[in-house]
């Protein structure tokens, strides 16, 4: 594997994600993520375009993938080159998608019958098929053991990262009076081993203010709750400490 290129060229456009765009750059070994300001829900039914927001997540993910970098999980994110791009390793990414839940909100609440907010006793994983075809159907283990799409070591693997990476985020939104409520993650192989890949954003994390439960995650969105501009900004001044300013 290369060496991260110190001045990375960005190139042809490899993959259009619903809130991302990568691109490879000169080195095969690493793409530029470029993080866009759509935002689209229920498998892009509902999409609207939100100022501000691709930079503000784009900022949030640098510093959260850092903390867990730091923590011992081998993330894929390099560097930030400019408030929309970002280096990552080029990774395969498994089709698994792993969620942690801390209380009961979502789907889990609608598929189980439970009230949202409910704590749950120990965080419970998830995985779902990454597939916008079949609309990202859960699975479990097994499935994805016997139909290919992760060995039961990747399986094992990205459980104990996604739990520690869950215990990293949980205390960092607890300082900010913030209660993590489930997220999700992917994870990409590169020569052979598992890192942790794409982004950690509070579009595919539930974050509710404590006391009040106030949404500051994209349920604003997908729920019609408020402003997803408005409430990315907030997050912003709570995580760095001064609002937002367009570079
Ligand atoms: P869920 O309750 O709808 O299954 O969502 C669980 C978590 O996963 C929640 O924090 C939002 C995130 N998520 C995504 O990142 N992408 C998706 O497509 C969906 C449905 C959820």
């Amino acid at each position: 594997m290369s060496n991260a290129p110190l001045h990375p060229v960005v190139g042809e456009l490899l993959y259009e994600g619903k809130a991302k765009q990568v691109y490879a750059t000169e080195d095969a070994d690493w793409v530029v993520m470029r993080f866009k300001d759509d935002a689209t829900a229920f498998n892009g039914l509902k999409k609207a375009s939100i100022s501000d927001k691709g930079p503000i997540n784009a900022k949030i993910s640098a510093h959260l993938l850092g903390l867990v970098a730091a923590a011992g999980v081998p993330t894929a994110f390099a560097r930030t080159l400019s408030p929309r791009d970002q280096l990552f390793r080029r990774v395969e990414i498994v089709p698994v998608e792993v969620v942690v839940r801390n209380v009961v909100a979502g789907s889990f609440a609608k598929k189980l019958g439970r009230p949202e907010g409910e704590w749950l006793a120990r965080p419970v994983v998830e995985h779902f098929y990454k597939s916008d075809a079949l609309n990202d159907p859960p699975i479990n283990e097994d499935a994805a053991i016997v139909l290919g799409w992760a060995a039961a070591w990747e399986l094992a693997c990205m459980r104990e990262r996604a739990l520690r990476v869950n215990e990293v985020l949980l205390a960092f939104w607890a300082e900010r009076n913030i209660d993590l409520v489930d997220f999700k993650l992917e994870f990409g192989r590169a020569d052979g081993a598992i890192l942790l890949a794409d982004e950690i954003t509070p579009d595919g994390s539930r974050l509710w203010e404590r006391g009040t439960g106030r949404h500051l995650d994209k349920d604003v969105f997908r729920r019609d709750l408020g402003d997803l501009g408005d409430t990315y900004r907030e997050l912003h001044t709570i995580v760095f400490g001064t609002a937002y300013r367009a570079e």
